[in-house]
């Protein structure tokens, strides 16, 4: 594929933006308190991770205080893990959530996912490029290199996307011929590891049986030990707050297998690895462990949330949505090969995409520290902000932001095609930030931004080329139509 058909040749520019500082609104306080040293963490913690869960732990507050900005705890937090802070902001409306991508009033330095951040341990005492903040020079080398090699890879990522799924629908359909349904999350999982070793590092997991076998895996544990803390697991309490979320897990448990993953990378991503060294300034280290990170936390970990929730939209679509796309698929593409060109003439399947990711944005918490005083923006009120305070920004609320989003909580498959899409997608923020802008080295936006959205859309028309209609939900098929 040529590189003008790179998928970064889809941005639009941007209409209007919101004016993250405006301060032409009343300024007000911000309402909400941390309670009282110690007590008020641990409650909060209870609330958010056990009594109540996050979205009821956050309604509540907000119709408490009749606002979207407010003070409160967000975990981990207290007794062990002390070196953490969770006294936070919380930005739950649209507007003021775009603060967070304003790189003149925020600093991302060590904030991915909060005040807590997992050992360096488990990145080769490296902080890599998602931890850096844009003053950091590095975070420069880090983003350019990462860009050059999604680049580089658009000629094998369709192919390699598309012959690795083939694999894993081989094995749905002998499961659903058998049992009825299949579950389908180890194949996707076995499926995009090899597809994205391939693209990401250029290693072919086949000349290393035991990465080829277990990869996926290797990187579920890596991940697992590195996120538990903040995720919200709402079964076995109080085993959860004992057991998962009172501590962090130790690197030694995993560093056996992120050893193999390490020598995988140096060895069979040889090619990739030299250019990072050559062209970006990077040293062998700092290319090895950014390579693993881009690989099993950003792509592994974001395609593993993401494809289960689009299958599950899909899948659990009725008969009309699932003709209309199956029309414009068969109609626009028939049974040609798939490609970026080809998907990107899909407005449907692509608005079908976009509603997805606004409604089951796969990374929900967002972070960032004001760099200096200013006010916070929402709606109708200014609120503002001390230097060096955190900005906890939850997506699923800010993208069901009824002065946003008509019918916020309702999954509409065309809202973004028409007139209209040009200026919704400005407020499309999953990539953290929005769909019409272009990650950057000046900013911290995914860098894989178009490519997930075209690869999303791949697997929605590949789907439509193969069946007549599929049900599915979040971990299975249970059953499929074979295309006519
Ligand atoms: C569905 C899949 C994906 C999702 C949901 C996703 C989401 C995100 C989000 C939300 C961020 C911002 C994190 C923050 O700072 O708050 C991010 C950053 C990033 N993503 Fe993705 N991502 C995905 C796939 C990928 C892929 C395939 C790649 C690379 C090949 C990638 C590379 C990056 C990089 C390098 C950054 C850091 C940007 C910077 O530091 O400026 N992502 N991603």
């Amino acid at each position: 594929m040529s590189s003008s058909s790179s998928p970064s040749q889809t941005s639009t520019t941007p209409t209007t933006k919101p004016p993250p500082s405006s301060t032409s609104l009343p300024v007000r306080a911000i309402p909400g308190t941390y309670g009282l040293p110690l007590i008020g963490a641990l409650s909060d913690r209870f609330k958010y991770y056990w009594f109540q869960g996050p979205e009821t732990f956050l309604k509540k507050k907000m119709e408490s205080y009749k606002t979207t900005v407010f003070r409160t705890n967000i975990p981990p937090s207290f007794p062990f893990f002390l070196n953490v802070n969770p006294k936070m902001i919380a930005v739950l409306d649209c507007k003021a959530f775009s603060t967070l991508f304003d790189m003149d009033v925020v600093e991302k330095k060590n904030v991915l996912i909060g005040d807590f951040m997992p050992s360096t341990s488990f990145t080769g005492n490296i902080r890599v490029g998602v931890y850096l903040d844009t003053t950091e020079p590095q975070h420069a080398q880090v983003k350019s290199f990462c860009l050059d090699i999604l680049k580089r890879s658009s000629n094998v990522w369709t192919s390699e996307f598309l012959s690795n799924m083939n694999d894993m629908w081989g094995k749905i359909e002998k499961d659903v011929a058998v049992n009825g349904s299949a579950s389908y999350l180890v194949p996707l999982q076995q499926s995009l590891f090899k597809f994205l070793a391939k693209c990401i590092v250029g290693a072919d997991p086949s000349t290393s049986p035991e990465v080829a076998e277990n990869g996926h895996i290797m990187l579920d544990k890596w991940l697992a030990l590195q996120l538990i803390p903040t995720q919200s697991i709402p079964v076995l309490q109080p085993l959860v707050e004992i057991f998962l979320h009172s501590f962090a897990y130790p690197f030694a448990l995993v560093s056996g297998d992120y050893g193999k993953l390490y020598e995988f990378v140096k060895k069979q991503g040889h090619e990739t690895v030299q250019l990072g060294i050559t062209e970006y300034g990077l040293s062998q280290d700092e290319v090895i462990h950014n390579l693993i990170f881009v690989l099993g936390f950003n792509a592994f970990g974001g395609f593993s949330v993401f494809l289960p929730s689009l299958i599950d939209s899909l899948g659990s679509s009725n008969n009309e949505i699932q003709e209309k796309l199956r029309k414009e698929v068969r109609q626009v593409v028939g049974s040609s090969p798939l490609s970026f060109e080809l998907v990107k003439k899909l407005d449907l399947v692509q608005s079908f995409v976009y509603e997805t990711l606004r409604l089951k944005p796969p990374v929900r918490a967002q972070f960032a520290r004001a760099r200096k005083d200013f006010v916070l923006s929402t709606h109708d009120s200014g609120f503002e902000v001390k230097k060096g305070e955190l900005l906890f920004g939850y997506q699923p609320f800010a993208m069901r932001d009824p002065k946003v989003f008509d019918e916020p909580e309702t999954f509409i498959p065309d809202r973004f095609t028409g007139d209209k899409k040009k200026e919704l997608l400005n407020y499309l923020y999953w990539s953290n930030g929005p769909q019409s802008d272009s990650p950057t080295i000046s900013n911290k936006q995914c860098a894989a931004k178009d490519y997930v959205v075209l690869t999303a859309c791949m697997l929605v028309a590949d789907i439509f080329q193969r069946y007549d209609s599929i049900k599915a939900t979040s971990s299975a098929i249970t059953a499929i139509e074979k295309a006519k």
